[in-house]
């Protein structure tokens, strides 16, 4: 098994090269199945749940090549219709291979997906798009299974009843070569939204209106080839701001689009840290301790959802109580009980948590639980006195790229480090 061990206590110090947008590359790369040519996609980022994505690709029939560490190339002309393995059950984006597979082919069966435990997480909206777009949909023994009654889809007006990144998406990609025009009215405006409209519209699709809530779609007959590149990941930047202003320090962010960030900024900017904005990298500047501030996560352009533990990590070491709001998810405050474990005294009720600050976090043995949480978890044992060990790390290499050597790159003591497995019984496992 391997942790992650850090002596925390330094000032992170110098650059550090953001990577391209996982929640953008996981629904781009199933795009990529609904053209009937060959994509080059630049910036991808070398994570685990891409990969994961790449290889069921492969599965399917895609002609998947790497170019270079970044840059992929997917050939899907005349592909044939294959259904993704169970293992794509394991991560959520695996639910935009519904609208890419019924796009394309008018049927889909997919694992229910899976992702991290942050709540219920429904697929309802997505669901309700497909059917009326003209699918038969059902949900058995673990899969999604869905069918266009007249083996395409056509055009249809949705509104959703929440805005959801993913069933915007979803209903996106199946929109993409459906009959007619599909109107998305309360769809999400997340950059990642942004982000796959403009691949489309690159490989010949006419999506109008990607950034606001209301998205429209006329379907075309087939998608050309192309070239796109993936824009920066706003959540794997605004964790490394959130990493200098709680260990303290003075770090350029590179290759962002700060405009993406801005919510994230505005609060670390309240909270005492100095950002300067450089066009296309940010530069945060922290010296002594955090100020307190309120935080409630919304749908962007609202404060993310997935900058939560990250934010509240930071509180943790403020000089005052701190409210924070999470209403997006229902459960994703369990992390908590870690940051407990270095001192941190955070209330949850429901949705939020009262923050009362401490002076300093110390190094404990602590479990990512998720994605963000784990992030949370690094970043405390940045700021932390003494050793922190943190476990489960497979969930930080969903979402982040070669975070250790990022860190070390900051001047952070942090490695990965194995350790045999334990037994209940307390003797080690082979
Ligand atoms: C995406 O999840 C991201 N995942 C999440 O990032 C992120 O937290 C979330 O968007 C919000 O920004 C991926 O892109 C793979 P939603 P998604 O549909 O699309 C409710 C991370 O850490 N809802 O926008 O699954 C839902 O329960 C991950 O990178 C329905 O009720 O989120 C939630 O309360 C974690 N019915 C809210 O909407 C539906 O059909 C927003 O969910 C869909 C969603």
């Amino acid at each position: 098994m391997t942790q992650l061990l850090i002596r925390g206590g330094r000032r992170l110090q110098g650059s550090v090269e953001i990577s391209g947008a996982k929640n953008a590359a996981v629904a781009i790369l199933p795009a990529a199945l609904l053209v009937d040519g060959e994509c080059r996609i630049e910036n991808i980022p070398q994570i685990s749940d891409v990969t994961l994505l790449l290889e069921s690709m492969a599965d399917m029939g895609a002609e998947v090549r790497t170019v270079n560490r970044t840059t992929m190339d997917i050939g899907c002309r005349d592909l044939p219709y294959r259904e993704p393995g169970p293992a794509m059950g394991e991560i959520r984006a695996s639910y935009y291979f519904i609208g890419a597979l019924l796009g394309r082919f008018g049927k889909a069966r997919v694992p229910m997906p899976g992702g991290c435990d942050i709540g219920v997480r429904p697929i309802d909206q997505h669901l309700k798009g497909m059917r009326a777009m003209g699918a038969e949909v059902t949900v058995e023994s673990g899969f999604v299974r869905a069918e266009a009654r007249n083996g395409r889809l056509h055009g249809a007006n949705i509104y959703l009843d929440v805005v959801s990144v993913g069933a915007t998406m979803n209903i996106m990609l199946a929109a993409a070569l459906a009959k007619g025009k599909t109107v998305i009215e309360n769809a999400a405006r997340e950059p990642h939204i942004v982000d796959l409209a403009n691949f489309l519209n690159a490989m010949g699709a006419d999506v109008r209106g990607a950034g606001t809530s209301v998205i429209r779609i006329l379907g075309t007959d087939k998608l050309h080839g192309g070239t796109y590149t993936i824009i920066p990941d706003q959540i794997e930047a605004g964790t490394y701001l959130a990493a200098t202003a709680a260990a303290g320090g003075d770090v350029l962010v590179k290759n962002v689009i700060p405009k993406h960030l801005f919510s994230i900024t505005a609060k670390l900017e309240e909270m005492g840290a100095e950002i300067i904005d450089l066009g296309d990298a940010v530069r945060i500047r922290t010296e002594g301790p955090l100020r307190t501030a309120n935080v409630k996560t919304m749908p962007y352009p609202g404060f993310p959802t997935d900058m939560q533990p990250q934010i509240v990590t930071c509180l943790s070491l403020a000089g005052g109580t701190s409210v924070v709001t999470e209403d997006v998810w229902d459960n994703r405050f369990k992390y908590v009980s870690e940051l407990a474990k270095m001192g941190a005294k955070i209330q949850v009720d429901g949705k939020t948590a009262v923050i009362e600050g401490v002076k300093k976090l110390s190094g404990a043995t602590v479990k990512a639980c998720d994605l963000r949480a784990g992030a949370a978890m690094v970043i405390a044992g940045l700021a932390a006195e003494g050793v922190t060990r943190i476990t489960e790390i497979h969930h930080i290499q969903r979402g982040y790229e070669e975070m250790v050597e990022k860190l070390q790159g900051l001047g952070a003591d942090i490695r990965e480090e194995e350790v045999q497995e334990e037994s209940e019984s307390g003797r080690s496992l082979a």
